[in-house]
């Protein structure tokens, strides 16, 4: 499966299988993490331990986020574990995101975690199966690129995105309102950079081309801007 079909498939698996991972697997999702290209001039760190070394874990195992504060370090962690989440997925693999997880023992710029393992949870059947806002609430266009981005996991769905299509351009708020507001942590950013993977996972799938990415993490008025042809 495609990271691409991998969208509209994916869920959070919160029920793993007892058998451990062998030493292969756990070194190809390493190598496919250390792969997996940051926005530009951003280098956070990634780990990967076992859920035992967790507090609050769901998984049998995760991937530990490190980074330096600098401004957008946030959007990009989520940007680059949810190509993780969506590639584990479609190697048959769960995860989840665990914001409410951490390390037992405090760790120097340690963010956030991606938890996995093996599961025989079911894959979501197709767009039907996902609990998400209307398209029309959270996208000023219906087409496919917008459709992969509603179908984005967020801190408890709470979907804090507003999605404007113009030319060649895409530019994805973060709309956090109500009790979002109030949620610890800023995770609006991970759900900025996690919704900004899915769009230019759809927009590579269409064969479009990604020009430039514009972030700015700076507060709840955040946005990622893709501009493509
Ligand atoms: C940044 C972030 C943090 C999350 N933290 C948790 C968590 O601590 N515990 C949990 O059970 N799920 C957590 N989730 C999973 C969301 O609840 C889930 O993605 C959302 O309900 C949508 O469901 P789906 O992923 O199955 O489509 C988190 C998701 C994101 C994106």
């Amino acid at each position: 499966m495609t990271l691409y079909e991998t969208i509209y498939a994916r869920r959070s698996v919160r029920r793993y299988d007892k058998t451990p991972l062998t030493e292969a697997e756990l070194s190809r999702i390493n190598a496919y993490l250390l792969g997996v290209t940051q926005l530009p001039g951003q280098s956070a760190r990634f780990e990967i331990v076992d859920g035992g070394k967790l507090k609050g874990g769901l998984a049998p195992y995760a991937i530990l986020a490190f980074a330096d504060d600098g401004g957008n370090e946030m959007i990009n962690i989520g940007y680059v574990l949810q190509e993780v989440d969506l590639f584990l997925q479609s190697e048959g693999f769960g995860s989840v995101w665990c914001g409410m997880a951490s390390p037992k023992e405090h760790q120097p710029g340690y963010r956030i975690l991606l938890g996995f393992g093996p599961s025989s949870a079911p894959l979501r059947g197709g767009e039907a199966d996902f609990k998400r806002k209307k398209l029309s609430d959270v996208s000023n266009e219906d087409n496919a690129t917008a459709r992969a981005v509603r179908l984005a996991p967020s801190a408890v769905n709470f979907q804090p995105w507003k999605m404007e299509f113009a030319d060649g351009l895409i530019t994805i708020h973060s709309n956090v309102r109500g009790v979002g507001k109030i949620l610890p942590g800023r995770f609006y950013l991970y759900d900025l950079g996690i919704a900004l993977k899915h769009a230019q996972t759809a927009l590579t799938h269409q064969g479009r081309k990604i020009e430039d990415i514009k972030l700015d993490g700076g507060g709840k008025d955040s946005f990622a801007q893709i501009r493509y042809s």
